[in-house]
């Protein structure tokens, strides 16, 4: 038995299947209790500081829901202006405080590798929330889930990333969870944001069938998933390259309806413009039901790391 007590979540690569697994069968359980129960007592007196130096809405809103139905407290805050990093604070100073108030941290912060860096100060496991362009494994979970779910497997599943794969966080994570389940992954994105070559190179390392392209019209009719996302305003450092970008793809009910009629559309969330409205109805679009699922597996990481199932 693979026992997650006390590790840090930084990547998507640190993941064993055996580890995956065991994420996905606790955070099932939870809802199942969750179904019956409003909240739990398995956290009680614990406390996670939920430290948030770069915008969210989901990732910390669902941790801090996580915490509370499993009985704990929440410490915390949401960007960076509130707290001492304005008076100058160092990121390490002030984890090495936060470590003393609280059993477990997930935080997200702009720079890459900085959960590492935490996670090298803190006593408490870290959880990475997201680390600029560079991963956000607990997403990445809350995605294998949602496909296990609106799926029942992804074993052998063709799965399209489309979008912003250079900057986007959850692909990079995703792409080193996928690798587990025999999956064939076709990356969608315009030549200057697709998957970062050291990605590519290590996922076919690992045997995964990987192809680039740039036209999602060819690659959804092949796709039993369509993973699509934002492009990532705050990366670029050229706002004219950005305008240039932004509508790169814009998924409609049509092309669905036309293409591939049965695929399982997700999105971590924010949408901007890339998926039309009109797809929300459609019952195969599994976003909102994805943001949902967010709380189980985060209810999961936090029992597993604490050490309480
Ligand atoms: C993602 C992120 O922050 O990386 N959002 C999320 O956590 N659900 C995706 C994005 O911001 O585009």
């Amino acid at each position: 038995m693979t026992t997650l007590k006390g590790k840090d979540i930084l990547d998507g690569a640190q993941f064993t299947r055996d580890e995956l697994e065991q994420i996905m069968a606790v955070a099932d359980d939870f809802r199942g209790q969750l179904e019956k129960k409003r909240g739990l007592d398995l956290l009680k007196g614990y406390v996670l500081a939920a430290i948030f130096f770069e915008s969210s809405t989901r990732t910390r809103l669902s941790f801090e829901t996580a915490m509370h139905r499993l009985g704990g407290a929440v410490i915390g805050f949401s960007s960076a202006e509130s707290t001492s990093v304005a008076k100058g604070e160092t990121l390490a100073d002030t984890i090495r405080m936060v470590d003393q108030y609280a059993d477990v941290i997930a935080m997200r912060h702009p720079r890459i590798g900085s959960a590492r860096e935490a996670a090298e100060m803190a006593v408490a496991p870290v959880l990475n929330g997201g680390d600029g362009a560079g991963q956000h494994p607990t997403q990445a979970l809350l995605d294998l889930y949602t496909i296990r779910r609106e799926r029942g497997s992804l074993e052998g599943a063709t799965i399209a990333l489309c979008g912003d794969l250079k900057n986007g966080r959850t692909v990079h994570s995703g792409a080193e969870i996928y690798k587990h389940y025999g999956c064939r992954l076709i990356c969608v994105a315009p030549a200057a944001l697709q998957m970062p070559d050291e990605v590519v190179a290590r996922l076919r390392g690992f045997g995964v069938t990987v192809e680039l392209t740039s036209s999602l019209e060819e690659a959804l009719p092949q796709a039993d998933v369509l993973y699509m996302t934002r492009i990532q305003k705050e990366r670029f450092a050229d706002p004219a390259e950005y305008e240039r970008l932004k509508d790169s793809y814009i998924l409609t009910r049509e092309m669905v309806e036309r293409l591939r009629p049965d695929v399982t559309v997700l999105h971590p969330l924010p949408r901007v413009n890339e998926i039309a409205t009109d797809v929300d109805a459609l019952a195969n679009a599994a976003y909102f039901r994805q943001a949902g699922n967010g709380v189980f597996v985060r209810m999961a990481l936090l029992a597993l790391v604490l050490g309480v199932v």
